[in-house]
């Protein structure tokens, strides 16, 4: 008979074990030492799930295979390829790190000067640190917090008692087995919502799951109530069929996107159409939807107006009258790249 392993060891034990047989073998960014590959994968999985982000991360490993070729891009083009990843936030940090590791000269590879790079956080780094340079660090992601809440019935664990039972739990060698594995493990089996236990290597001592409780875990912490936001979008159409567009401001949300400008409800002055001939569109009026942002949740509401003629824009303003083909093909937010396709097939229907 096979003796159990020490308590200690089992934890990561089970999961190196796990993932050599049943853990994710040959996703894109696997089988590779090269820094540059698994720190794109690791950005574009930190909000995002492994499904998603494989098409965007074969086009941009297509249009920037190194590091160089990211520096050297010019950041619209970047966030081109990020839409419909969202977080943009990501890709302007991925960029601008890319041009200090290659005015450093090389890829740091500790997990503390990565950390260093814009948009490398504590986890982040770790998994970096394990996939291309072999290092021995913990990661904990939302996954990795459900997976060692569930095990050890943890009631409410702070940060900093999570960040301490990873690290205790490291095994010595197979780092990389052992990293993916908790990865894997955490979405694939221990899912917020339907945990497979029954499938879990880790059942056998699993706290949560050996007194039933799964669902307790991981407990719920109080919210804050999300703030709310209102704002109007501009949607200006002059009557040869061009759009304004508005390219946001870096830092803040959408920064460096285009967006149909956005107007604050509450500053609005009221009767502002006098001053440019503005005639109301109503019935074209796009439905308000609400965007959910980390920190608040954005109620955007659509309001489309005809305009005589466009007024020029100055050569150093951050607005450009387009027609909806072409703002297709502009970097957006997924929201507005969702309106400006519903305004664009409404019109070929009305050509019709
Ligand atoms: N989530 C974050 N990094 C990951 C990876 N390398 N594989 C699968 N899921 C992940
Ligand atoms: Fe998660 Fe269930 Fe595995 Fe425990 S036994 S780690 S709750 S999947």
């Amino acid at each position: 008979m096979n003796c159990p392993a020490p308590p200690s060891t089992f934890f990561a034990q089970a999961l190196v074990n796990w993932q050599r047989q049943q853990g994710r073998h040959d996703l894109p960014w696997q089988g590779t030492h090269e820094p540059y590959r698994i720190w794109v994968s690791e950005i574009m999985l930190q909000q995002t799930q492994v499904s998603t982000v494989i098409p965007f991360y074969q086009r941009f490993m297509t249009t920037f295979p190194d590091v160089a070729s990211l520096a050297r891009a010019d950041l619209e083009t970047v966030l081109g390829l990020w839409s419909g990843l969202g977080y943009y936030a990501r890709g302007r940090h991925l960029h601008r790190a890319a041009q200090e590791i290659v005015k450093q000269g090389f890829f740091p590879r500790s997990p503390e000067e990565l950390q260093k790079l814009p948009g490398i956080g504590r986890s982040t780094a770790a998994a970096i640190a394990v996939f291309a340079f072999g290092r021995r660090a913990a990661i904990l992601d939302g996954n990795v917090k459900r997976v060692l809440g569930r095990f050890f019935a943890l009631d409410d664990p702070g940060n900093a008692e999570l960040w301490t039972l990873a690290e205790s739990q490291l095994p010595d060698r197979h780092l990389e087995a052992y990293t993916q594995g908790l990865m894997d493990m955490g979405s694939l089996l221990c899912t917020r919502a339907r945990p497979r236990c029954t499938d879990c290597p880790l059942q056998t001592q699993c706290q949560a799951h050996l007194r039933g409780e799964t669902r307790r875990y991981p407990t719920a912490r109080r919210k804050t109530p999300r703030s709310q936001r209102h704002h109007r979008l501009l949607l200006l159409c002059t009557p040869d069929g061009r759009w304004l567009m508005e390219k946001r401001p870096v830092p803040g949300v959408w920064g460096g996107l285009w967006s149909f400008p956005i107007e604050d409800m509450d500053s609005l002055p009221t009767g502002h159409s006098r001053t440019l001939d503005l005639t109301p569109c109503p019935d074209l009026e796009p439905p308000p939807f609400i965007h959910r942002l980390t920190h608040f949740d954005w109620h955007l509401t659509p309001r489309v107006f005809r305009i005589s003629e466009a007024v020029p824009a100055p050569s150093s303003s951050p607005w450009h009258w387009g027609t909806l083909s072409d703002l297709m093909t502009y970097p957006l937010p997924t929201p507005i790249h969702q309106l400006v396709h519903t305004l664009f097939t409404r019109e070929t229907e009305d050509v019709k």
